[in-house]
């Protein structure tokens, strides 16, 4: 299936980010690679690192962006050490577009999505340990409800 996602708040992005001015941008959101499609026809120039933990998200981008971009397996949470392991200590603009792809919804059996049939999964990198299903079935009540609150506090 070709997904036509289209990006989020694309100019306004593109211009806080000022990719004219060249330099390392990380997209640590990379998704079906939207943004760093625009950040790179606005200034080919750029060193820009995109990271993602979804694998099909990864394969898009990699697909779309073709070499002018080093895509990264991985959470942003650990956008230091991720950009570390490439040599690279500074960034000069990070955009995170933080949510769902339209790659995961779409997909019933990623079990994002009430509009299709599938198992409760919801993980973002399928090489995640626990399901949702796995989740809604071991956890009690109370560390349920914890769950919930905590991923509703933080970002995962
Ligand atoms: C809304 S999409 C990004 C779309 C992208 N900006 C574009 O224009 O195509 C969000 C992406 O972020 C990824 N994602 C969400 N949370 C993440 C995290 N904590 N670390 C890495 N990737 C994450 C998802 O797998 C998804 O591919």
């Amino acid at each position: 299936m070709e997904h036509r996602h289209q990006p989020v708040l694309l100019n306004e992005a593109t211009e806080l980010l000022n990719p004219q001015r060249g330099g390392v941008f990380i997209d640590g959101t990379l998704g079906l690679g939207g943004h760093a499609e625009e950040l790179l026809r606005i200034n080919p120039q750029l060193r820009l690192i995109g990271i993602d933990q979804d694998p099909d998200a990864r394969a898009a981008a990699s697909a779309r962006l073709e070499e002018n971009v080093t895509i990264i397996a991985g959470n942003f949470r650990n956008i230091s050490e991720l950009a570390s392991e490439q040599n690279i200590t500074t960034a000069d603009g990070i955009l995170l577009d933080i949510g769902v792809s339209s790659l995961q919804l779409d997909d019933p059996s990623r079990g994002f999505s009430f509009r299709e049939q599938g198992a409760l999964d919801m993980r973002m990198d399928p090489n995640g340990a626990e399901t949702a299903a796995d989740l809604v079935n071991t956890l009690k009540e109370r560390d349920l409800a914890d769950l919930s609150y905590q991923f509703s506090s933080n970002l995962s």
